[in-house]
């Protein structure tokens, strides 16, 4: 039996991960679930403590890890935020993140032409470099003289290992986007190891583009994406962007592979939404639908197209929540989603 860690976090996380661990449940394929509900901020405050060598040792004997959401506006969070996300995704290399983008109903599109619609896109997002790598620092803190610097840290091995991945998951074409018209070191490693990644890959149609007009023609032309790889400031960026043309934030999955070892972390793209928290009307589908990436990855494609199918005849009879313009709850809305598994 597959045995799966599950974090649900802070804020909405637990809210939408229950949702999904009764999801699970009613498909029936015996996944156990090693709870570590002790991960939250409320321990953060009080030990200061945000993952141990204890919890990493618990998700290290499971095949993955079911994260709800991290984060809470009262703390000084960057500590607590990079000690479980990056410290996940370092601690087990999970330098691809793939974040499915797809249009699950028309209505849910804020493009009024519906011909421009159309949206099916993966984002695959450079997990572990990039302005991320927590290298650098404050020099003269505090002062009217004070500089800031964040290394944005590429390497030859990590771009090109998630330049072959976006081939590897590309249906037709690999979109490359990145600023190498401006930043100049990073961006000439990306240009060299794109071509030669491309050369690799012949079978697959290449574009490029900037950051600045990716955005721009992801709201314009979204159709004609496939997959879009990026580094991790600019994947995440994007992942938000598409997020919102596809429906909202609270539609959006995501996952964190290591596809040498085959480890994952799976996670929606949204946050704890302190905003909403408590109030039972976070959108479940998000966790749903990465829960479902979850299996799929761990072999149960059937399950996890179940998964797909409930959510998209939930979204097409209207059962949702109010972000996307219905009135149910969260648990309404999986009790909706259970009866149709
Ligand atoms: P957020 O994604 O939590 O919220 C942004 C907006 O989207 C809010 O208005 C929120 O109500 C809405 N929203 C998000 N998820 C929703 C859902 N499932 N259903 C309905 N509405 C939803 O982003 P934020 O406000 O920038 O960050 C809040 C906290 O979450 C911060 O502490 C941040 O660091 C953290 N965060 C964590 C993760 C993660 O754990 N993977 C991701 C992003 C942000
Ligand atoms: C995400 C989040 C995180 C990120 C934050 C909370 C560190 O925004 O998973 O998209 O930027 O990676
Ligand atoms: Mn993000």
């Amino acid at each position: 039996m597959d045995s799966i860690t599950v974090i649900p976090g802070d804020g909405i996380g637990p809210e939408v991960v229950e949702c999904a661990l009764q999801v699970l449940d009613v498909l029936g394929i015996g996944l156990s679930a090693d709870v570590l509900d002790h991960v939250c901020a409320d321990r953060y405050r009080r030990d200061g403590l945000a993952l141990n060598e204890a919890d990493l040792a618990r998700v290290s004997a499971s095949s993955a890890v079911l994260l709800g959401a991290i984060g809470r506006p009262d703390l000084e969070e960057t500590d607590y935020v990079r000690g479980v996300l990056l410290s996940l995704r370092h601690s087990f290399d999970l330098y691809a993140n793939c974040r499915p983008v797809r249009l699950w109903h028309d209505r849910l599109s804020p493009l009024r032409d519906p011909a421009s619609r159309m949206l099916d896109c993966v984002i695959v997002r450079e997990n572990t470099e990039g302005l991320y790598s927590g290298i650098g620092g404050n020099l003269r803190t505090s002062s009217p003289q004070e500089v800031a610097i964040d290394a944005d840290i590429n390497t030859w091995h990590g771009v090109s290992r998630i330049l072959d991945y976006a081939f590897f998951t590309a249906r037709r074409e690999v979109c490359l986007v990145d600023k190498a018209n401006a930043v100049r070191a990073g961006g000439r490693l990306w240009q060299e190891c794109w071509r030669r990644s491309a050369e690799r890959h012949p079978e697959t149609a290449t574009r490029h583009l900037y950051i600045d007009a990716a955005a721009m023609k992801l709201v314009t032309e979204p159709g004609r994406f496939d997959v879009i790889v990026a580094s991790n400031s600019y994947g995440d960026i994007l992942s938000d962007l598409a997020a919102a043309l596809a429906g909202g934030i609270g539609l959006a999955p995501s996952a964190s592979l290591n596809p040498e070892s085959g480890f994952g972390l799976f996670e929606p793209v949204h946050g704890s939404a302190p905003d909403i928290a408590g109030q039972g009307i976070a959108n479940p589908f998000a966790c749903l639908l990465t829960a479902g990436l979850m299996i799929r990855h761990l072999g149960y494609k059937t399950e996890a197209a179940a998964i797909d199918a409930a959510v998209a005849g939930s979204i097409a009879a209207g059962r949702v929540t109010p972000d996307l313009g219905g009135s149910l709850s969260t648990r309404e809305v999986t009790r909706a989603v259970l009866a149709a598994l």
